[in-house]
């Protein structure tokens, strides 16, 4: 039996921040942010966004009445959760309106979660072949203003449809995982804003991508040639290059040439978004699937995860017949198109904008977010959601 990605949606907030511009005023040369860290712009989050309306709005665009009756498991990747205690995926699951006869579960381990729930959907299915799992990566990536991690800050999510006979990517079975106990990201449970060890985080990402990429080869006997493609979770998107130079001179030229220009497609929306951790590997799968237009059915595409901390995996997958079809391209294009920018003053006020940490009541403007699924405020410490459609 085949299992897989049936669906795949994205989503960030309408509103970004120009990297040149953020450079200039931190008096850096824009060419260190667009050039060598590899970013365009920076979506930033609205207050009336956090991690769990960024994965109901991704759901909300690929999800159908059949997929509301069918899916019997939420997990919901996040390493930006609400709550030390009620998953974020029991409040996507009301938003969303789905069948009460499922699982809901949070799944943390870092910008991995959302690989771990795909792993852990593909048992499930194994096991229900009739039902769905809907699996979500949402983050809101913040280190904290005039910091050396500002650049490659982002926010959004994807929310993945994981069934048996998927109609986009059939993922196949020789992965290869690793954990090993590290401090090169890590957010203590009284900050709002991650900790990081940015040259050591760069590094482990590498070593980490070398060990399970060797490892891949001998349990799997594929090799560079049998990828069309290698997608990356990506921080930002020069990272993921630098993970690929270190293995490309396996490869004989034309799959050299082809693995760097599908890498740079593979790049396209995280580019424009920012890390937006647990989804970014899935939000580059899509960039590379809806804007890479011949890419053939058929296909093989190589996966690194990674969460730092740390956790990492590699494994592949295989495109469908007529897996095009079944893109939200236009939607996803929409949210490019339509979102603002902000200024530089803006954006520094955006990211300053908490909740009260007392508890009090608060009452927030949802009309200047045209986002579907808002949060509207807290009552009694408790957060309201409101579906505006
Ligand atoms: N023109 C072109 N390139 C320039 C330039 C210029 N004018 N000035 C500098 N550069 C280049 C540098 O040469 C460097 O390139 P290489 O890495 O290829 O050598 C690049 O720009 C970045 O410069 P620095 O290394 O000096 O940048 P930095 O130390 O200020 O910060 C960072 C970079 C460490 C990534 C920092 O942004 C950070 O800490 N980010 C958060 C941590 C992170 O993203 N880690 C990634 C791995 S961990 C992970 O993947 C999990 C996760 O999601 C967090």
């Amino acid at each position: 039996m085949k299992i897989g990605i049936d669906k795949i949606g994205f989503y960030a907030p309408h509103i970004y921040v120009d990297m040149e511009k953020l450079a200039e005023a931190r008096d850096i040369e824009p060419a260190k942010f667009t050039v060598g860290i590899g970013q365009s712009q920076m979506a930033v989050a609205p207050i009336t966004q956090d991690s769990v309306t960024l994965a109901a709005n991704a759901a909300l665009e690929i999800i159908d009445d059949e997929d509301r009756e069918k899916i019997d498991f939420v997990i919901f990747g996040s390493e930006s959760g609400i709550d030390h205690s009620k998953s974020g995926a029991v409040y996507v699951h009301q938003l969303l309106g789905l069948q009460p006869q499922a699982r809901a579960v949070e799944v943390k381990q870092a910008c991995y979660g959302a690989t771990a729930g795909i792993q852990m959907a593909k048992g499930h299915i194994a096991l229900n072949p009739e039902s769905k799992v809907l699996v979500l990566g949402s983050d809101i990536a913040r280190y904290g203003l005039n910091t050396a991690g500002e650049s490659t800050q982002g926010a959004g999510a994807v929310a993945m449809i994981i069934s048996a006979n998927p109609r986009i990517m059939e993922l196949e079975n020789h992965n290869v995982y690793l954990t090993n106990d590290i401090m090169d990201f890590w957010r203590p449970i009284y900050s709002d804003k991650a900790f990081v060890d940015g040259k050591f985080s760069n590094e482990q990402y590498i070593l980490f991508f070398n060990k399970v990429w060797e490892a891949f080869k001998s349990k799997s006997g594929l090799n560079l040639s049998d990828m069309e493609a290698i997608c990356y979770h990506l921080p930002y998107t020069k990272m993921g290059l630098k993970a690929l130079r270190t293995v490309i001179d396996e490869a004989p030229e034309e799959v050299r040439e082809r693995l760097l220009e599908n890498y740079q497609i593979s790049t396209q929306y995280n580019r424009n978004v920012g890390n937006i951790y647990t989804g970014s590997l899935y939000l580059s799968l899509l960039s590379l699937l809806e804007n890479k237009e011949d890419l053939k059915e058929g296909v093989r595409i190589g996966m690194f995860s990674y969460g730092s901390g740390a956790v990492g995996e590699f494994f592949t997958g295989v495109l469908q017949p007529n897996y095009r079809e079944h893109l939200h391209i236009e939607s996803h294009q929409r949210i490019f198109d339509t979102r603002k920018e902000v200024t530089i003053e803006e954006y520094e006020a955006i990211f300053e904008e908490t909740l009260p940490r007392d508890g009090a009541d608060i009452e927030l403007n949802i009309e200047q977010d045209p986002a579907s699924i808002v949060l509207s405020g807290t009552v009694d410490n408790k957060r309201q959601y409101v579906n505006k459609n």
